[in-house]
């Protein structure tokens, strides 16, 4: 099958095996919402992407990902799915999406958009259809719906929290027949918000609803699937209890075991998707959203008839530390070069503190949790920034696929100070506040600094408030300033591709020295100091630097690409 939009747009279609284009990609995050509004009303939409395209052409990224548009009260801002296969006004309608994506693959960028099928809307056509069913229908048998326990199912069906905090299960109202014969209220399960009801992926015709959800998105031409919650579809039959940890990251990363996280079962459903996306034209990837306690692990859902990528969130979570650094480099390379896939690398995305602060903080930080204006260790914006620039200098120098998350290219932080009442994360409010969620990393862009809303919205409008100093992080601030983290990405993403480092080797480089992360790729060599001392810069001219290099010397927390460079 060949989609119109495929046909005419400029890509080759008949790479050969082992260079198709996600091998080597880097894709941009866009988070709609919080990219550009272009209606005024403080939320960003699909035709703000389309007005800003070129932007991203010359940054010179190669695809981009779009966490989700499609029709969502926005309970979890986009995350909660009422129809698969419409845009939400919001965001603007199909017709806005054609012309984005067309606008896009004019450009040479390819386009993967977020699907959810680990759980619907409570608004989804499919769940008002199951609670106005009743127990034992077709219609609740889509999703998880159990009795409770207790002499009158006033308990839930085991104990899981769900990831936001809070009970995993709600009960509905006993269904008027259920009320005539006193049976109480079943229970349904939700991971996430109470707005948020799992499906059954062992029924068959959920299955069949997917296949016919990803098809709609393929005849349209996109080229792929970022696939949230990948790890979590598949529940152990049983349902047993089980505790995480209180220092677990809230989305399962470390937890061995877990009976909702990488049960087997779930690898069938990825199988039946390869298949769907080889009957079309065109290299179409998935990408999983999984969060496993090991690489080896995650390396199971990009066998070659799985997915084509996995987030690799062993790197994001790893220390800034030479040697932790290189194990994690290593051991991606190895397990997923075992399997015959790309490692991946990102270090920000809309769930996680934005490096530009993480790589600061001074006290854990399990993921999901945020952080705000009372939170322990806070992190030294200049210190966040330094080491954020030399992180992304070191990652964008790794063969494989990078991911960018809109906004760190400009360096920016993670917002810290929002108000309380601004907060909009299901998590602030399922954990009573405990737990700030993750609005601090969806603050809206800064594209000007003398506009109104940083020239995010005609109007100044913002659904999050913009910190005040952001406008020195404005885009058109940062353009056209050699010193500035705009123009460091632009120099290591033209210098990716000129050095073809995507599908490059990596070879360590023996410093012998603490701290100093040295390898090269082709003729390219990176050095990163993750000392405590500056060191002497190693031979060779200099491709990039993350920060100044004074008087020969590489500072802390700076990398450097160097041409025909000897460390
Ligand atoms: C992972 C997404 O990235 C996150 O933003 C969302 O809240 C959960 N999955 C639930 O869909």
């Amino acid at each position: 099958m060949t989609s119109p939009d495929l046909a005419e747009h400029p890509f080759d279609l008949s790479s050969q095996p082992g260079a198709e284009w996600w091998r080597t990609a880097v894709i941009y995050q866009i988070y709609p919402r919080s990219f550009a509004d272009s209606s005024g009303d403080g939320i960003g939409d699909l035709p703000g992407v389309t007005a800003h395209l070129d932007d991203l052409v010359d940054l010179g990224v190669d695809a981009l990902w779009l966490s989700p548009f499609q029709r969502s009260p926005q309970k979890d801002a986009g995350y909660d799915v009422a129809d698969y296969c419409d845009v939400d006004p919001l965001f603007g309608t199909l017709a806005d999406f054609d012309t984005m994506l067309a606008a896009a693959h004019g450009r040479g960028i390819r386009v993967i958009v977020d699907l959810v099928p680990n759980h619907s809307s409570d608004q989804h056509a499919w769940f008002q259809a199951a609670l106005a069913a009743g127990p034992g229908s077709r219609e609740r048998a889509r999703y998880l719906f159990r009795d409770g326990k207790g002499v009158h199912g006033e308990l839930p069906p085991n104990n899981w929290d769900s990831v936001f905090g809070g009970p995993a299960w709600t009960r509905v109202p006993a269904s008027d027949q259920a009320t005539v014969d006193a049976t109480p209220g079943q229970w349904y399960l939700h991971l996430f918000d109470t707005s948020q009801p799992d499906f059954d992926w062992s029924n068959e015709e959920v299955r069949e609803e997917f296949r016919r959800i990803l098809r709609f998105w393929l005849d349209r031409g996109v080229d792929g699937f970022r696939v949230d919650v990948a790890h979590g579809l598949v529940k152990d039959s049983a349902l047993p209890d089980y505790t995480p940890p209180t220092d677990a990251d809230a989305l399962g990363g470390g937890e061995e075991n877990v009976p909702y996280w990488g049960q087997d079962g779930v690898h069938d459903v990825y199988r039946d998707w390869h298949r769907v996306l080889a009957e079309y034209d065109g290299d179409r990837a998935l990408c999983a959203e999984a969060w496993l306690p090991t690489i080896e692990q995650t390396a199971l859902w990009v066998r070659p008839d799985e997915m084509h990528q996995a987030f690799n969130f062993a790197y994001l979570e790893t220390k800034w530390d030479a040697a932790p650094l290189r194990a994690v480099i290593d051991e991606s390379l190895r397990a997923y070069g075992a399997v015959g896939a790309p490692s991946t690398w990102v270090l920000s995305n809309h769930d996680v503190v934005r490096h530009a602060s993480r790589l600061a903080l001074t006290e854990e930080n399990p993921q999901g949790h945020g952080i705000g204006p009372l939170s322990p260790g806070k992190p030294i914006p200049d210190v966040g920034l330094r080491r954020a620039r030399a992180a992304s200098t070191v990652m964008l120098a790794l063969p494989g696929s990078a991911y960018i998350f809109q906004g760190e290219e400009l360096g920016l932080p993670e917002a810290v100070d929002l108000p309380d009442e601004a907060r909009q994360d299901p998590t602030w409010f399922r954990t009573a506040g405990e737990r700030y969620g993750r609005d601090g990393c969806r603050v809206p862009v800064p594209w000007s600094a003398t506009e109104p809303a940083y020239g995010f919205s005609p109007t100044g409008a913002s659904w999050l408030p913009q910190p005040a100093s952001w406008a020195n992080l404005a885009r058109d601030r940062q353009i056209g300033d050699g010193a500035s983290t705009l123009s460091l990405y632009t120099t290591l993403l033209a210098g990716r591709r000129t050095h073809r480092l995507g599908a490059g080797r990596l070879e360590w480089i023996e410093t012998h020295e603490p701290g100093i992360l040295a390898f090269r790729n082709g003729n390219v060599t990176v050095v990163a100091n993750i000392g405590s001392a500056a060191i002497p810069l190693p031979h060779g001219s200099v491709i990039a630097t993350s920060g100044p290099i004074t008087d020969g010397m590489l500072p802390v927390d700076t990398a450097v690409w160097l041409e025909n460079g000897a460390a």
